[in-house]
């Protein structure tokens, strides 16, 4: 296990302020550590407890306040940091920095701190192009800090223009992948299966599997992050499509059958975390059903098994299955590994509280064709990614 990052988040004083409470959630949600600081003018916009609520540490605005341990607060947290995260940032802090001026605990902070620091910037359009903004962000890139820029938009002053806040997610992936700065899948293809298929008995209805999809798409995230090019092929979910990957939206086994076959050959790893139906109605009616007895009964005929189907066709490719059981986990799951030819299944058990399905948390067994078992305790599904990929690549 790896040990926990620390993200140290300076919260400047724009309207934006709220939306780093997003970004402290998605981070807090991937075990990272989160520490908050906060300007005087960002304390205006949003509450502190807001922050110390979600990111569970104290929230430091005033640099004189009496300090909780015996340390130098700016100079503890500037140390402690493996990346700092200033979101939203001001003109204000820009120019500061790019002045050496330190004369707040954000301010100082970012002096003191020898880990890389990511501006994400929020500002009025002309005041963000403003050439003296420009000219000081130029200045900070020469010297190595990060941006993250703005998007083009409507802003909150009314003005249309670029100054808008870059996406939450963009931000916290760009901060995660910064802080896992491991590119060893570069050159690998890797192909993943996410989400449910359905199966259509008529124009209105079908039966499907529940599945949200979270785990194969923080799969393919974190393929994505270490350099991989990646194919995603996933069944109908509510999820934003992931930047930098190449989506394949299908809808039934056959529609995935077909997506997967035409990758399979040129991907280094197959990552089956789809929920796929084994079953699908014998007929199709192509007319709406109506209803008229009091009992219904629906012949179901078997679909194909896609993750047998490429088991018996792999060459040098490394198959990774997912089995979901409600018992005897280890044993079906085994049974599942031999059966389908894999090199690893990652084991999950449906009935355990708090994981799984909808959640942003799974809990794991991954088995290993060597008959190893690796039992995980409970982490985010982005971390379970992690390891993952670490077993794979013998980083474990
Ligand atoms: N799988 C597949 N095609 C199917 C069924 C499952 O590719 N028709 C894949 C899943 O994506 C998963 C693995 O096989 O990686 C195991 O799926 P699971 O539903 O746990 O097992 P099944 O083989 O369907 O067996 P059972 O439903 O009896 O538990």
């Amino acid at each position: 296990m790896q040990k926990n990052k620390t993200v140290v988040i300076g919260v400047t004083g724009g309207i934006a302020a709220y939306k780093a409470l997003d970004v402290i959630s998605r981070l807090k949600k991937e075990d990272i550590d989160v520490h908050v600081i906060m300007t005087e003018h960002a304390a205006k916009f949003v509450n502190p407890l807001s922050f110390q609520s979600l990111s569970q540490n104290m929230v430091i605005v005033d640099m004189f306040a009496e300090p909780k341990a015996w340390e130098i607060q700016h100079i503890s947290l500037a140390k402690k940091a493996d990346i700092m995260l200033i979101v939203p940032a001001t003109v204000n802090i820009i120019g500061k920095v790019a002045n050496g001026i330190g004369d707040d605990m954000l301010s100082t902070t970012i002096m003191a701190t020898k880990a890389p620091v990511v501006f994400a910037p929020a500002a009025n359009t002309n005041m963000f192009l403003n050439p003296i903004v420009q000219d000081n962000i130029r200045k900070l890139k020469q010297y190595g800090y990060k941006f993250i820029e703005p998007d083009s938009g409507r802003l909150a002053c009314g003005d249309t223009g670029a100054g808008k806040l870059a996406d939450t997610k963009l931000i916290t992936d760009t901060v995660i992948s910064m802080l896992y700065d491991i590119k060893d899948l570069k050159g690998k293809k890797v192909l993943v299966t996410a989400g449910p298929t359905i199966a259509p008995m008529d124009p209105v209805r079908f039966i499907t599997n529940r599945s949200s999809g979270r785990m194969g798409y923080a799969i393919a995230e974190e393929a994505r992050d270490r350099g991989a090019d990646v194919v995603l092929v996933s069944g109908p979910c509510s999820l934003n499509k992931p930047l930098g990957i190449k989506m394949i939206n299908i809808k039934t086994n056959k529609e995935m059958l077909d997506a997967v076959k035409l990758n399979f050959e040129t991907s280094d790893i197959v990552v089956k975390a789809a929920a796929v139906a084994d079953y699908k109605p014998k007929k199709y009616s192509e007319r709406k059903i109506k209803k008229s007895e009091d009992q219904f009964s629906l012949e179901l005929e078997k679909d194909t098994d896609i993750l047998r189907t490429l088991g018996s066709i792999k060459k040098n490719q490394i198959l990774v299955g997912f089995a979901a059981e409600s018992n005897d986990l280890i044993e079906n799951a085994k049974g599942k590994l031999e059966k389908k030819n894999l090199d690893y299944i990652v084991a999950n058990d449906i009935k355990s509280q708090d994981t799984g399905f909808a959640s942003d948390y799974n809990k794991v067994n991954i088995l290993c064709r060597n008959g190893k078992n690796i039992p995980l305790e409970k982490m985010s599904k982005r971390m379970v990614a992690r390891e993952l990929f670490n077993l794979i690549m013998k980083k474990r």
